[in-house]
């Protein structure tokens, strides 16, 4: 008896040590990783834009959504204020005390006509009452397409804002898209005549 006692007791005393010994073991071997949650949220708020708008709406539009682009935003800013640029060389902006008129024979109407630079031939024989053909009025089919015939390329005679249906041929051969061709020379047009 007592030598099963003894066998027990030091089986005990063997467990507990063990636990003890595990217990300290894993209590001091983990530590805890640091927190790098403030570290990110840093680097994240670095990349959103910095922008002149009140604090809402650089919230609701520069958003962390679109922190990725954010390099190159500022580029891209810079393109938008170009093209901004670029909208305010459209001869409709001309100023009305920078205005310079070219005498325009319409051919077939049997009329000749001053019109301004900021006007388009389109409007100029609108003006004038007359039933000329269009459909989109931005250059972008050619239901109003005219011929100038003053002889070579109709970019001589118009600044064509923004057309994107003639060729350089066609051009050449002095047709033009008279809702977004603006007088730049004195010249004589055949309305309703497509390439
Ligand atoms: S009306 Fe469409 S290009 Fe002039």
């Amino acid at each position: 008896m007592v030598e099963i006692s003894l066998l027990g007791l030091g089986l005990g005393v063997t467990l507990t040590l063990l636990a003890v010994a595990l217990h300290f073991s894993r209590g001091t071997a983990w530590t805890p990783s640091a927190d790098i949650s403030q570290d990110v949220l840093e680097r994240r708020a670095s990349t959103v834009p910095e922008t002149d708008f009140p604090e809402p709406m650089n919230r609701s539009i520069g958003g962390g959504g679109v922190a990725a682009g954010a390099v190159g935003g500022g580029e891209e800013g810079g393109e938008l204020e170009g093209e901004a640029e670029e909208e305010s060389t459209s001869p409709a902006d001309i100023p009305e005390d920078e205005v310079e008129y070219f005498e325009v024979e319409y051919a077939k109407q049997g009329s000749t006509v001053e019109v301004a630079n900021n006007e388009t031939l389109l409007e100029a024989g609108e003006d004038e009452g007359w039933d000329l053909p269009y459909a989109c009025r931005q250059g972008q089919c050619v239901s109003c397409a005219g011929q100038v015939t003053s002889g070579g390329n109709s970019e001589d005679y118009v600044v064509h804002d923004d057309q994107q249906m003639l060729d350089d041929g066609e051009l050449g051969e002095g047709y033009t898209l008279t809702c977004v061709a603006y007088p730049k020379s004195d010249l004589t047009l055949e309305t309703g005549e497509a390439p």
